[in-house]
């Protein structure tokens, strides 16, 4: 019997799915997005789900697209952007647009505009269209949210070492990122805590010890990933056997 130590425990490390393949982490991820739109359009009306860029999500969500679900009725935000035109091979929002196709125009894809010059503005504007969606009052809690991990151990675009996975007094924020990259903007970790799914998604043998090290504990700011184990709702690893080192 699961004790309610283990099962906090449990909770705070969050479910591991340990995928055969590329394949299978697509379908894998397909599904259990399928099943919390499903269930949040079910409940009440409409699905609020919100997707990181990098190269991983792609071909879950063209799995998803092909699925049958009530598409008008979900709203996509993004969780990060970098600070490119949304035309941009770079762009997290145009590769989002083509992995979800005529199911991303069903419904409403709201961009964040991270090219702009006040970028700080673009953040403001990003976090009062959320709250607008969700209804001024009430709280902002994602049905999903789709993220990933870097191996320096960012997860959205909270890079570590910039303190901005310490940022607590918006939902959506301005960023620098390291190593010369586009500056980005990127949900901050009270809105992340907050998603009643977050599917980690990670692949790779490069990103093994940034996940042992999210999943770990210990300083945020040297592992903003760790915010993932602050999560409030259901958390799912879903991982390739080489990210999972198994
Ligand atoms: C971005 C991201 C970022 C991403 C991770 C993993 O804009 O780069 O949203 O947080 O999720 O870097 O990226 P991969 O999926 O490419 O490994």
């Amino acid at each position: 019997m699961v004790g309610p130590v283990s099962a906090a425990l449990e909770r705070q490390s969050g479910e591991t799915l340990v995928a055969a393949d590329a394949a299978e982490l697509a379908t894998l991820g397909a599904e259990l997005l399928a099943r919390a739109i499903d269930d949040a359009v079910r409940t009440r009306g409409r699905a609020r789900v919100a997707l990181s860029g990098g190269t991983t999500p792609g071909p879950m969500l063209k799995e998803l697209a092909g699925l049958a679900l009530p598409w008008d009725r979900v709203e996509w935000f993004q969780v990060d952007e970098r600070a490119v035109p949304p035309d941009h091979e770079r762009s997290n929002f145009r590769g989002i647009v083509q992995a979800l196709g005529e199911v991303g125009r069903a419904g409403t894809l709201f961009r964040m505009e991270a090219e702009r010059g006040d970028r700080a503005a673009a953040a403001a504007a990003y976090g009062a269209q959320l709250r607008r969606s969700f209804g001024v009052a009430r709280a902002v809690e994602l049905d999903a949210m789709v993220l990933g991990v870097g191996d320096d151990g960012h997860t959205a675009s909270l890079f570590p070492g910039t303190e901005a996975v310490a940022i607590e007094d918006r939902l959506v924020a301005a960023v620098d990122a390291p190593d010369g990259l586009e500056p980005r903007l990127t949900l901050t970790a009270p809105i992340i805590r907050e998603a009643r799914l977050a599917l980690v998604l990670v692949r790779g043998a490069g990103k093994r010890e940034a996940v042992r090290a999210a999943r770990a504990g210990g300083d945020l700011d040297a592992v903003p990933a760790r915010v993932i184990g602050a999560c409030t709702g259901r958390v799912v690893w879903l991982l390739d056997p080489e990210a999972a080192g198994t």
